[in-house]
């Protein structure tokens, strides 16, 4: 029997590395793991399968064809799943380019590459090819106190971050109606769990904890993300790539609405009792008020009825279980946080493949 190969993109990222790690362990894929190594991408998340003869990883830039081209020439994959992107909303606002480069070119540029790749593929294997792009809530905009996102949510993107999301989701959309290539898309709520960069809320709520840094809350604290585990989303693509329908929408969420302040008094209760203070005072002091974000989007929720009825997955872990797990990890890997909050993650990464 020959092994099956799969493209991944951004499988160094946080979401990425968690579905190498799930795909290695629990499925036959050989993995081309396809990642431009930005600030976000950490070889030491893949340290548990760097070994495996299954994971084949490969420097390379989304947005530059000929590369991808060889890679596919080589590897001949039976699908793709798209994960690699710019990720982080702050940085969004900042400093959009990168977000239009690789979240819109780069997927342009896939897609491409992955079009002709597969046109020439013989009848059955193109109609089992797949194009799974993953993507997020964010591109339905902000709900008010009321109300969940469907597949058939219109898309009312508020950031530059979602508004390049939404527009590689409509590329992908555009070159399944027109050229008939198999595509799938999810979208997905919050993640949190291990090896996430501490950008995101909740690692850098833990990892300036841990430093005795403020805690910085934006506004009063009150917008709502819906929270899914990160090994759930993992689950839950690995069952879209295999099952999904082409051409489907599938919405992915924990059914875990919680507000900023409450998901920080969490964190902050935990810590005190997992990892008390040396002054005896409680993580809860750290926190601190800071001007809001431009265009804060209020309130996330998903309605993951479907990818429940029509392809059976649930969630597995409930917030309170994921996030004592996600503490767990981040107080028994200092390591990893240190060499990340250090830069060190990147000296070794750059010896092996350049700056
Ligand atoms: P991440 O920022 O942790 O990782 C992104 C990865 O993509 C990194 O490894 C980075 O090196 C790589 N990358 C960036 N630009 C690239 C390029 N031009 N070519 C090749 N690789 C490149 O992101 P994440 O949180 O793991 O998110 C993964 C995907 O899931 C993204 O598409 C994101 O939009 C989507 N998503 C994220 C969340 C979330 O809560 N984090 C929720 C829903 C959907
Ligand atoms: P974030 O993790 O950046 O995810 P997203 O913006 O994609 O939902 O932020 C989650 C929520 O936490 C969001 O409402 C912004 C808020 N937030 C803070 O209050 N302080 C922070 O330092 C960060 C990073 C986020």
């Amino acid at each position: 029997m020959t092994l099956k190969t799969l493209f991944i993109t951004g499988g160094a990222g946080f979401i990425g590395s968690a579905l190498v790690r799930l795909l290695i362990a629990e499925s036959d894929w050989t993995i081309v793991n396809i990642d431009k190594l930005t600030y976000a991408g950490n070889l030491e998340s893949l340290a548990t399968v760097s070994d495996n003869r299954r994971h084949v990883f490969s420097r390379t830039d989304i947005c530059e064809r000929e590369a991808l081209d060889s890679l596919f020439a080589e590897h001949r994959p039976s699908g793709v799943i798209h994960l690699a992107a710019e990720s982080h909303v702050d940085r969004s606002i900042h400093g959009p380019a990168e977000f239009i480069q690789t979240n819109i070119v780069g997927t342009y540029t896939l897609l491409e590459a992955t079009r002709a790749y597969w046109s020439a593929l013989a009848a059955a294997e193109k109609s089992s090819f797949r194009f799974h792009h993953v993507s997020t809530d964010e591109v339905y905009g902000s709900l008010g106190a009321e109300g969940l996102f469907t597949e058939t949510t219109p898309y009312r993107p508020n950031s530059p971050y979602s508004a390049s999301k939404a527009s590689s989701d409509h590329l992908v959309r555009a070159w399944l109606h027109t050229y008939g290539l198999p595509t799938v898309t999810s979208n997905c709520s919050n993640n949190y769990g291990p090896y996430q960069f501490p950008e995101k809320l909740i690692p850098l709520m833990i990892t300036h904890a841990l430093s005795g840094k403020p805690l910085p809350i934006y506004g009063k604290g009150d917008n709502v993300r819906d929270w899914l585990y990160v090994d759930d989303h993992a689950r839950a693509l690995k069952i879209v790539f295999e099952r999904g329908v082409p051409g489907e929408v599938y919405n992915i969420g924990g059914n875990n609405e919680k507000t900023n302040l409450e998901v920080i008094d969490t964190l902050c209760s935990l810590l005190d009792r997992l990892r008390p203070r040396t002054d005896g005072r409680s993580y809860l002091d750290l926190k601190t008020s800071v001007a809001d974000r431009p265009g804060h989007d209020k309130r996330y929720a998903i309605d993951a009825g479907k990818i429940n009825r029509d392809l059976g997955w649930k969630p597995q872990e409930s917030f309170e279980s994921g996030i004592a797990k996600t503490i767990d990890w981040y107080l028994s890997n200092p390591e990893w946080i240190a060499h990340v909050v250090s830069g060190e993650y990147r000296t070794w990464m750059e010896k092996q493949y350049g700056k």
